[in-house]
């Protein structure tokens, strides 16, 4: 395999701002609005969410520091980066395939996240057209069913959401990506704070505070243990290499661990509070917490069933610009790599990419059971098992002087170490093996 002609990015993050956004951007997104809710629904609430938060502390958030610190180390495309640390150091150039896991990971996810970024946009126009107006459990059941039927629609919204997205990221990190998230993430969250409260008023929010706060045990399988992983991973966009693409154009001077943090409390806050959006409606309006993907589409519409059309209208454009700031780092994954090979280019990349997600969001548009497997093997399997990896690789194979020098010397930097080398390993391990025998022989044999 030759390797790529590399010079280092030169495209960086203009401000800790900018980054802190388009960071956040990626983290935020389907998966804590959709994602979370109708699992943590399906698998009994609080005892997955307490596991869920152990997964964020235990695997996800020190997967995450070491993504960012290999990625400012080597200032190129995850894949690119891989193969510098790796020649640099004399170590296997095996490794390089953790980047391509990663890459591929992402792809999966992004064929099936602009999917259903198109059920989420076809909910604008819905909205805003007073489509809701009066919506009962059963109205608004049979409305995402219409929805997500109507091929040629869903079709349509597809391919406007992936030309967005190729678009912002051919226009590049600052420009482009950076620009998005700095204007849509700060819209997000003050809408998402309105839905709370409003939901928590008129809701069943004494309900709700039981079902997401008091562990019920007896409801632990290792099926909990896998899906609380794999939504960890997923939610905080990490086991790709999408933040190691993303801390490629992190400047020298941001502190990595203190904006690590920050991310990953927004990203858990997130999800929390989107459960306190969509619980209170699903207990007072009776709908079932455990119906799966369509909770997010069947609840919200129920909650702006008695309100002015207009704040539907402005949530689902909100809900869609969260789940831009996310699609467009899965792209940029690998678009970022195509960069570095000097003949491609990032514009051509990116359209080229685009052209192959557009066949495979086909695909899923016409048998949306795809959507359910692609999910669980992109976001249950591939990241956490790419977190496996980047354990191993940042604790055993990186030299320790490239991670003091990213991180800092100090006790976070030990314990990030005990975690990435021991703990996230082994216990991620463990988890995938009992998770998918458990899957696929359910009665033990
Ligand atoms: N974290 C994103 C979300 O919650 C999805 C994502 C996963 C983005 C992995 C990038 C990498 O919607």
């Amino acid at each position: 395999m030759a390797g790529p002609v590399t010079v280092g990015k030169s495209d960086h993050w203009g401000s800790r701002f900018g980054f802190i956004m388009a960071a956040v951007g990626s983290s935020v997104g389907l998966g804590n609005l959709w994602r979370f809710p109708y699992i943590a629904g399906e698998m009994g609430g609080s005892a997955f969410i307490l596991i869920y938060l152990g997964c964020i502390l235990l695997f996800g958030f020190p997967v995450l520091m070491a993504e960012y610190a290999l990625g400012r180390h080597g200032q190129r495309s995850s894949i690119a980066s891989i193969r510098k640390i790796v020649t640099e150091n004399k170590k296997p150039i095996a490794w390089v395939g953790m980047g391509w896991l990663g890459a591929i990971a992402s792809l999966l996810l992004f064929s099936f996240y602009i999917v259903i970024s198109a059920w989420v946009f076809d909910f604008v126009p819905q909205a805003f057209l007073g489509g809701f107006s009066g919506f009962d459990a059963a109205a608004s059941g049979e409305n995402f069913g219409e929805t997500t039927s109507n091929k040629l629609e869903i079709f349509f919204y597809m391919c406007a959401f992936l030309a967005l997205n190729v678009f912002i990221v051919a226009r590049g990190v600052h420009g482009g990506i950076e620009k998005a998230a700095e204007i849509l993430m700060p819209l997000f969250f003050v809408m998402l704070i309105g839905m709370v409260i409003f939901a928590v008023i008129t809701g069943d929010a004494a309900r709700t505070v039981e079902f997401l706060f008091t562990p019920d045990f007896s409801k632990i399988t290792f099926d909990t243990f896998m899906a609380a992983l794999g939504q960890a991973f997923f939610s905080l966009s990490v086991g790709s290499c999408v933040m190691f693409t993303y801390g490629a154009y992190l400047t020298r001077d941001t502190n990595i661990p203190k904006n690590a943090g920050l991310v990953a409390s927004a990203d858990t806050l997130v999800a929390l509070v989107a459960g306190f959006a969509i619980f209170p409606i699903v207990f007072s309006a009776g709908l079932n917490p455990e119906q799966g993907p369509g909770l997010f589409f069947v609840t919200m519409p129920v909650a702006f069933g008695g309100l002015p059309s207009f704040v539907g209208g402005i949530f689902f454009t909100l809900a869609l610009f969260a789940a831009f700031t996310s699609s467009i780092s899965l792209l940029e994954t690998g678009v970022s790599w195509l960069e570095d090979q000097k003949s491609i280019g990032r514009v051509k990349g990116a359209i080229g990419l685009g052209v192959i997600m557009f066949f495979m969001g086909i695909g899923y548009i016409w048998m949306p059971e795809m959507i359910d497997h692609a999910s669980f093997l992109s976001g249950d399997v591939m990241l956490p098992l790419g977190g496996v990896l980047i354990g191993i690789f940042a604790g055993w194979v990186v030299p320790k002087s490239i991670l003091e020098n990213e991180l800092g010397k100090g006790i976070h930097l030990e314990i990030a170490l005990v975690l990435l080398r021991f703990v996230v390993p082994i216990f991620i391990s463990i988890i995938l093996i009992l998770g998918m025998i458990g899957k696929f022989f359910p009665d033990g044999g």
